[in-house]
Parts: C-alpha cells; structure tokens; sequence
C-alpha cells in the first residue's frame, strides 16, 4: 500500500479525550475514530488489525472444533421471552420497534439465538457434542463508555455456544475452549491469565476470565508470578486428547480478581516474592451455565436410551474489538504503538527519505514490488515530507520493521532495517531485503 493514496490520519497532539495511553494512540495513529458516545468506526489500518486478530481467534476456534456461523445483530424480543431474559436485561439492551409495531433489539449477546436454531436442528443425542461461534458486532446500552473501544456500546466479540449432552460432555467441550484461549492470546503475543469466575446460581468451578496485566486494567489482580511464566504454544496440544494436565498447570497456582480474591489464601500459597498485584484486562471469558437456556427454550435431544434430554450449554466469549486496545496498553513505549508481528497491520514500513530523487525512488519502488511479490504486507511511504516527520510517523504506527531508504545509502547500495521493538538498526545490501524478510 502506498501511503500517498491511503488514508492514515495521524494527530500529532493527544487527544484531550483520551484518558488511557491505548486510546490516544489508536486516535493518533489513524486507527478509528469516534461515530457516537462509545461507538467507532475503523479506519483502515485498525481494521487491519482488527481483521488479524478475528482470523487468529478464528483458526484456534476451528482448530478446538468449533464451528463457525453467523447470526444477525437484529433479533425479536420473542425469543428473549422464551428465555425468560427480556425484562430482567435492562436498560443495557437497546430495543428497538420496526415498522410493524414488532419489538426488536440489537443483540448484546446471542444465547437465545443459538438455542432457538439448535433446538430446531439437533434431535438425537447422535449429533453431539456441538460447538458454534460467530464473530459478530454487540451493543450494549453502557452506562460509562469509556477507554474508547475497551469499554464501547457497540464492539465486536467472538462468541461460541457449546452443546452436550451431559456434564462430562460439557466439562470437556469447556476444556477445549479454555485451551483455544491460551492460545488465541499467545498467538497475539499477550500473557492472558485464566481467573476463577463468579458462576452465578450454577456453581462450580466452571467459569474463567482471560485477564492480561496492564496498568489500565479496570480490576485489581493477585497472580503468582509462575503463572506468568508458563508458555502455552511451546506444547503441542491434542483436542483430541486429554487437556487436563494443560488446564491443571494453567490453574494450579493462585491467580484471581478483586471480586474473588482471598487475601489470606494469597499469603498463605504465594511466597513474597511471587506475589504480584497489579491490574487487569479482560479479553476473554468462559462459562458453563447447564440447561439455563436449553430447558425454558425446550432445546432437548433423545437420548440413547430414548428419554428426553436437555442440552448442558456453556458459552465463551472473546472481545475482538476490546483487544485492539488491549495490545496496545501491554505493547507501546513513548513513541507510539509496538505491534506484535502477529496482528500488525503492514509487516514493513518502507520509507522514502527523499521523494523526487530518482534512484532513493527507483530503489524503493523495486523494494516495494519485491516484497510485495514476496507476500510481505508493506506500507510505502512515498509522501513528500521530512524525514523527521516520517520516522515520527512510522514510530507511532508501530509496524514491526522500517526500511529506512535514503541518498546516501542508495549510492552505496544499502538500506537501514529498523525493528521498532527494540529500536535496533542494520544495514543490508539492497539486494538482501526481500531474502532477510523471507527467511
Ligand atoms: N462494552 C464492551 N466493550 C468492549 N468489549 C467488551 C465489552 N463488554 C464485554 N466485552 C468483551 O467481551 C467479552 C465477553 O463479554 P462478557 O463476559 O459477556 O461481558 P462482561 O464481562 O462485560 O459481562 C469480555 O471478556 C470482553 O472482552
Ligand atoms: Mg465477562
């Protein structure tokens, strides 16, 4: 992509809105801008981003086994009387009357949905276990918008509905999901730590936030430090098999949110010097809730032994959109942002220091159709501006490398790679670029 016919508005000042270092840098670097009170729309580049998160939650989903659809963001307010939900939501459900008097509302989440269509879909205990997500806009009529799309009215979330026919089934669909977790956030480069989580009138032990560390975070968090060291994609993991060690090993040291936290039991099982307390984020939470859904609705299968079952459900919840910001809060420094090269939205930054010189512009165009023939997603800056602004520019944006192309270099057949993480310069012959970046 050349910068000169995209659109990247970059703000040099802060936002005097944005209270978090997340939310200015997703204004400054041109990644959204506000529509309403805690409503965004997505620029290019953060829907770059966006877009690379929602494929690698989608792929550890499908690689769990679950199954990918998509359900409206429209539904009948029927369906939420079935469940029994409509009136207890509250004012965070936007309703919504079309032009028939009907009562709609845009979902802020989509339990009734998924059990009307399983219900009218799964009638033998044959069918299961089933599990089935979409990646779909939320709204929620939130009191405080706040922290741009961390906490927004309108944000994307990944949600997956688990359908078994017993609590052994459900135990273990949850599993899977909690290992699909771990990996998802790895993947992004984020530490995401499981927490306990209240399970409201179901009980048990069935319930997990996904928290990663940042000083923004709206809870307070008490881990044991050996749980931040554990790394989840250096194990190959089998679906298939038994994931009990991985979720003991993930579960077996003291980790929980203010709303869980036993100080005692944190002094007693953590040593001094494991203890960490900071604050946390939640990008992800799981939940088994049993027939809550399945038994008012009449979602029910035959059993093998021919009596009627209802449907052990569980739901599992990743906010997409809350994650942009979420990477940003644990991966920026005064500069701008550091994308992880997993989710940045151009791998290389190309950057013409000197637009009208003829071979700084032949050599950058060649770099340029080079990686780009190479699969190397590359933003070309080929603007007429001064260097500072550029490095500035590029800085802020965060692409995991720069290749810095200027007179001097040209003339001796060389370009500067600059990693932006660590700020590491090198030269490489012009000819070696595309190799480097393959390798
Ligand atoms: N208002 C919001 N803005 C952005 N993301 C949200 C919002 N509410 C929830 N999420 C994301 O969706 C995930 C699943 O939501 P859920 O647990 O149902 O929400 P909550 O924790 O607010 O009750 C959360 O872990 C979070 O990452
Ligand atoms: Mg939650």
């Amino acid at each position: 992509m050349r910068l000169s016919r995209y659109l990247l508005p970059l703000l040099r000042e802060n936002p005097a809105e944005a209270q978090i270092v997340s939310h200015r840098l997703m204004l400054r670097a041109g990644l959204v801008r506000q529509t309403a009170a805690g409503i965004y729309s997505w620029l290019p580049l953060g829907l770059r981003v966006l877009r690379r998160i929602e494929q690698i939650v989608r792929e550890e989903q499908d690689r769990a086994g679950a199954l990918e659809l998509l359900m409206p963001t429209i539904q009948p307010a029927d369906l939420w009387r079935q469940s029994g939900r409509y009136e207890a939501y509250g004012k965070e459900m936007l309703r919504i009357q079309d032009r028939h008097d009907r009562e709609m509302l845009y979902g802020p989440t989509n339990e009734e949905v998924i059990t009307a269509i399983v219900r009218d879909t799964i009638k033998s205990y044959r069918d299961l276990p089933r599990n089935l997500y979409h990646i779909q806009w939320k709204f929620r009529d939130e009191v405080r918008p706040r922290f741009g799309v961390m906490r927004g009215r309108d944000f994307l979330m990944k949600d997956a509905y688990s359908f078994d026919l017993d609590k052994a089934g459900a135990r273990r669909a949850y599993e899977k999901m909690f290992v699909a977790y771990l990996r998802s956030f790895a993947r992004m480069g984020l530490k995401a730590l499981p927490m306990a989580a209240d399970t409201g009138p179901i009980g048990g032990d069935l319930s997990h936030e996904f928290i990663i560390l940042a000083e923004t975070g709206e809870s307070a968090v008490f881990v044991h430090r050996d749980l931040v060291e554990l790394d989840v994609l250096s194990e190959s993991i089998d679906f298939e098999g038994d994931l009990k060690p991985v979720i003991e090993r993930w579960t077996g040291r003291y980790a929980a949110t203010d709303e869980k936290h036993d100080a005692a039991r944190f002094a007693a099982e953590v040593p001094p010097e494991a203890r960490i307390e900071a604050r946390g984020i939640e990008v992800g939470h799981i939940f088994y809730f049993g027939t809550k859904y399945s038994e008012p609705m009449g979602a029910v299968v035959t059993g093998p032994d021919g009596s009627t079952v209802a449907l052990e459900m569980g739901s599992y919840g990743i906010g997409v959109s809350r994650l942009v910001g979420a990477i940003i809060e644990a991966s920026h420094d005064d500069n701008g942002i550091i994308w992880p090269d997993a989710v940045a939205p151009f791998q290389v930054g190309l950057v013409n220091l000197k637009p009208g010189d003829s071979a700084v512009d032949q050599a950058c165009e060649k770099l340029y159709a080079g990686l780009e023939a190479a699969g190397i997603d590359v933003l070309y800056d080929d603007q007429d501006e001064r260097a500072g602004a550029k490095f500035a520019g590029m800085d802020l944006i965060g692409l995991p490398w720069q290749l810095h192309v200027g007179p001097r270099g040209v003339a001796k057949g060389v370009v500067e790679l600059k990693r932006r993480a660590t700020g590491l310069r090198e030269e490489l012959a012009l000819d070696q670029v595309i190799a480097r970046f393959r390798a």
